[in-house]
């Protein structure tokens, strides 16, 4: 009879643990803006990058890169990505892709509309 009382009374203290737990959608929850894609562009070089480059991680490895980073830089990572590592776009499309990086993350950006970006790096 003793442990039963015990068996009630431990029940009544899970119960209240729970009833104590604030309810499910109490929280307020803000996520951070989507950077994991790569930024729009209407250079051709975009959708090429779309389809090949996130097959094997997020966009934020090219986000990541110096800004300053040359188009040959962008040349040999790309080709890095297919000789080393495996990746399976075809060569027509290396070109457009580095164009569209260089362009958007690299050292070009000022080519591609971004006027300003260049001399606020330039400044650091
Ligand atoms: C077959 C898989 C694969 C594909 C497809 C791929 N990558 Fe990568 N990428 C990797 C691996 C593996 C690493 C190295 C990861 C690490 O060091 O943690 C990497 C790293 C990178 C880095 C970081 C810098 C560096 O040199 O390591 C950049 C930038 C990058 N990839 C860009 C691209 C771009 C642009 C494309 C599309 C043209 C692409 N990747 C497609 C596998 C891939």
């Amino acid at each position: 009879m003793r442990s039963r009382a015990n068996m009630a009374c431990v029940l009544k203290i899970a119960l209240a643990a729970l009833c104590a737990a604030p309810p499910a959608g109490a929280l307020d929850i803000t996520l951070p803006a989507e950077t994991a894609s790569f930024k729009a562009s209407n250079l051709p070089g975009y959708p090429l990058v779309q389809q090949n480059c996130l097959v094997c991680h997020s966009a934020q490895y090219v986000q990541f890169q110096p800004p300053s980073s040359p188009r040959g830089y962008w040349e040999a990572t790309v080709r890095k990505m297919k000789k080393t590592f495996g990746a399976q776009f075809a060569d027509e499309d290396v070109a457009a892709m580095v164009d569209y990086l260089v362009k958007t993350y690299g050292a070009e950006r000022v080519a591609a509309g971004e006027v300003g970006a260049s001399t606020a790096y330039a400044r650091r």
